[in-house]
């Protein structure tokens, strides 16, 4: 990140204080460099962090899809249930994988309903 420490550093307090940023420059300057470095500094700090790129999803539900699950993995056993249940299918829910998606639930509170197929 040669020249962009100050940048990098502004944004991470700004950030970490729940101030919204919107990073606008002329192409190729480093915008993204500099916005991934401070996501990883904040991860660091064990902020939650999701990463979306918009040119990737083309309607609502899937982008929806995926900010939840990036929200989700920021809970490591959680992310690692929902990769698990990717691949086996839903027969592998049961007891302690059970027991944490419950527990999610739970955390996550009634306005989140967590479906599992
Ligand atoms: N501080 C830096 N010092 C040297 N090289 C850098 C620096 N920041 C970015 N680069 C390099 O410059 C290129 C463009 O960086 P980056 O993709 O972060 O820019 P961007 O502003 O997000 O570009 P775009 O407008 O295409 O989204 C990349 O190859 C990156 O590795
Ligand atoms: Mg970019």
């Amino acid at each position: 990140m040669i020249g962009r420490r100050s940048d990098v550093d502004q944004l991470v307090l700004q950030l970490s204080n729940g101030a919204h940023r919107v990073v606008a420059a002329p192409r190729r300057t480093g915008k993204s460099s500099v916005c991934e470095a401070a996501v990883g500094r904040l991860r660091a700090k064990r902020f939650y962090t999701v990463s979306i790129s918009l040119f990737k999803y083309t309607n609502a539900a899937t982008l929806a899809e995926a900010i939840a699950q990036e929200t989700l993995a920021n809970r490591r056993p959680m992310h690692k249930l929902i990769e698990k249940v990717r691949e086996a299918g839903a027969t592998v829910v049961k007891g302690a994988a059970l027991t944490l998606a419950m527990k999610t639930q739970a955390d996550l509170g009634d306005a989140v309903e967590l479906a599992i197929r």
